[in-house]
């Protein structure tokens, strides 16, 4: 089966990213306003939000009045997304096989989005292929997905405390392999495009402010939680309390949760985001 790994990240990661729903929604805002303008969902379209997670774009497409379909691989997301969203069909799948109009029928798609839900596929082109198998002519694909790591020093910053803890070490993923910095590469992106049919590729660097204390806290709180509910923070913890106890760990956590405060920027943590917003169209 295809993206098998993928789909266990995922099916053990939803649990922590529906509790941290509302953060994710207020980091991101930016970056989800900057599909929307893009893809300008409307009356009439019938969008396809593949990696839906929760249901953030299901939720802002269908209040545009389109009629709206989720694909997510993990059951938890799309429970989490049916909940947030009972008007959009919400399948459980996987975007890089599924035969999307078999599994929701109805006319062809007219606008493909996706907010960081296109990073895990084994194939990017098949899955890229498929997509557009379920999109009409002159639909438009819009996404984002992460620049590399060191234009987003949020992905290590804290969690790179316990990663030097871990033993065995998770392999350092080759460049382009299936994950979040999978698309970190601008030319990766327009060659897979193209072999997948799409045309009229346009990849922009898109830059943000990802504000932790978006709540008026400074942050530290909102940030931990989602390092702990993240992969590293799981097998870390997953791997070390059988080894240094649960008074270990919590010391562990308070290291990591001091390693945040020491980056305060104005009494909270705000990182740069760095992304690429894609735009492509499906050929008429
Ligand atoms: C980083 S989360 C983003 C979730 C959501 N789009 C958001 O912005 O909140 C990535 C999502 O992609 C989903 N996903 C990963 N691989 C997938 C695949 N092959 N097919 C469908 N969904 C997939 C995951 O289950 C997860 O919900």
């Amino acid at each position: 089966m295809a993206n098998e790994a993928m789909q266990q990240n995922w099916a053990e990661g939803a649990a922590g990213w529906v509790a941290n729903e509302a953060v994710f929604d207020a980091l991101f805002a930016p970056v989800t306003a900057a599909i929307l303008e893009r893809s300008g969902p409307a009356v009439g379209h019938r969008v396809l939000d593949v990696g839906c997670g929760t249901g953030t774009l299901l939720e802002k497409c269908a209040a545009a009045g389109a009629e709206v379909v989720g694909v997510d691989i993990a059951e938890g997301m799309a429970t989490a997304a049916r909940k947030r969203v009972p008007e959009a069909t919400v399948i459980v799948a996987d975007a890089q096989t599924t035969d999307l109009l078999g599994e929701a029928p109805g006319v062809p798609f007219d606008r493909v989005v996706s907010r960081f839900g296109v990073m895990f596929f084994e194939d990017s082109t098949a899955a890229f292929a498929n997509l557009r198998r379920a999109a009409a002519p002159g639909a438009r694909l819009v996404f984002a997905c992460w620049r590399s790591d060191e234009e987003n020093p949020m992905f290590s910053l804290g969690s790179q405390i316990l990663m030097d803890r871990l033993d065995p070490k998770p392999e350092t993923p080759a460049p382009g392999a299936p994950g979040p910095m999978a698309f970190a590469d601008k030319d990766r992106i327009d060659t897979l495009l193209d072999a997948a049919g799409w045309g009229s590729v346009r990849i922009e660097a898109f830059d943000f402010e990802c504000d932790y204390g978006f709540n008026g806290t400074d942050g530290v709180e909102e940030r931990l939680t989602t390092i702990l509910g993240g992969g590293i923070g799981r097998l870390a913890r997953d791997q070390l309390v059988p080894r240094i106890g649960i008074d270990g760990w919590e010391s562990l956590v308070e290291e990591v949760r001091g390693e945040l405060r020491r980056h305060l920027v104005d009494g909270a943590l705000r990182f740069p985001g760095a992304v690429w917003l894609v735009t492509a169209a499906n050929p008429v």
